[in-house]
């Protein structure tokens, strides 16, 4: 079992980006939280983060075929990118889109994602504790 979690624009950022809203850990933090986690349920993971829709999209491509899952939270791109949404869609990885803040309660373009309908299920709002709760998932389907 492998999965892929990758984390999109500015989430690089978290910690000191809008802790109001994103809570305080860094990056960092959560992406040991996960490992961690991973690790208890022996699934082999790759985590990564970047601010370009094009490494993304790359990152999604190499991953076809080699990891079962995609863990996303595309962060802005999630309201737009149709380059994310295609490459999630060409290489068929079955996906589950995750979101830090609760996207249904803050400004309208929020509540817009070009992911979910193409996700086996969006967790957003229970800050890091969504990419857990979707790795537990995955686990318990398996
Ligand atoms: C986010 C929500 C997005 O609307 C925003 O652009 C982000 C983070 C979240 O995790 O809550 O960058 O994906």
């Amino acid at each position: 079992m492998k999965i892929l979690v990758i984390h999109g624009a500015n989430l690089n950022f978290l910690g000191v980006r809008e802790p109001e809203i994103y809570g305080n850990e860094s990056i960092h933090d959560i992406n040991l939280k996960i490992k961690k986690f991973c690790k208890e349920k022996e699934i082999e993971v790759e985590i990564y983060q970047s601010n370009y829709e094009g490494d993304i999209i790359n990152k999604i491509q190499q991953h076809y075929k080699i990891s079962d899952y995609l863990i996303i939270n595309p962060g802005a791109y999630t309201h737009y990118s149709i380059g994310i949404r295609d490459a999630i869609l060409s290489t068929k990885i079955e996906c589950v889109e995750v979101h830090l803040s609760n996207i249904y309660a803050r400004e309208k373009f929020r509540k817009e994602s070009v992911i979910s309908d193409i996700s086996i299920g969006v967790i957003s709002g229970f800050g890091s504790n969504g990419y857990l709760m979707a790795i537990d998932y995955i686990w318990r389907k398996k």
